[in-house]
């Protein structure tokens, strides 16, 4: 795939084929993530690769949970559009994606969230160039439950950046508007 293809393939997908994906492409698609640049070249990410469904399940289920309270404790909270929609049970957030990828960066650092940011997109990129499908999932950050962290192998002093769901697309959407670019001024 020619890399303006890879741009225009690389949609958000939000329904899977219900086939795994091999592992040594997880693998592929892991390093090709890590020639992102990095502030410093400080290489602040980790991943936490899930294929198991039922694990896919309860790291839902958390996020859900408290992302519900927060916005019912806040009405001004910028997930409310989205309180009816993470209120059905049927939902689910990784859109039944055969792997949950989770990057995660390190808290200490200034750039975590920008060179983080860099390797998921590299990586949507890289699984698009395979054929594969990802989303990033926002809403999967919202894991507290320190069992649960701990399960997850999540080390003190890290944060979960970017979920991604992965797996075959069932079909590849077309791209959703854009607007134009606002180029503010072009100084010769
Ligand atoms: C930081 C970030 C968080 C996102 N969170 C979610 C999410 O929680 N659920 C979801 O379905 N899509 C999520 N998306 C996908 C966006 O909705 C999507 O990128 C946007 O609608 C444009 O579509 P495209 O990715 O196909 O270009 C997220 C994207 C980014 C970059």
């Amino acid at each position: 795939m020619i890399f303006s293809e890879i741009l225009k393939n690389r949609r958000s997908i939000r329904s899977f084929e219900d086939k795994a994906v091999p592992p040594e492409i997880i693998n592929s698609i892991i390093n090709d993530s890590i020639l992102a640049p990095s502030a410093g070249n400080e290489q602040p990410w980790k991943f936490i690769i899930i294929n198991n469904k039922d694990m896919i399940n309860r790291i839902a289920a958390e996020s859900k949970k408290n992302l519900l309270e927060r916005i019912a404790s806040n009405p001004n909270h910028s997930a409310k559009k989205y309180e009816k929609m993470l209120q059905n049970d049927s939902f689910d957030i990784y859109y039944n994606a055969p792997t949950v990828i989770l990057i995660l960066g390190d808290a200490g650092l200034k750039h975590t969230n920008v060179n983080c940011a860099l390797a998921a997109s590299y990586l949507m990129m890289s699984a698009t160039s395979r054929g594969l499908g990802t989303c990033w999932v926002a809403f999967g950050t919202e894991i507290y439950d320190p069992q649960m962290i701990e399960e997850l192998g999540i080390p003190e002093n890290y944060k979960i950046i970017a979920p991604i769901a992965i797996g075959y697309p069932t079909k590849i959407p077309d791209i959703p508007h854009r607007n134009e670019p606002q180029i503010i001024k072009v100084i010769n």
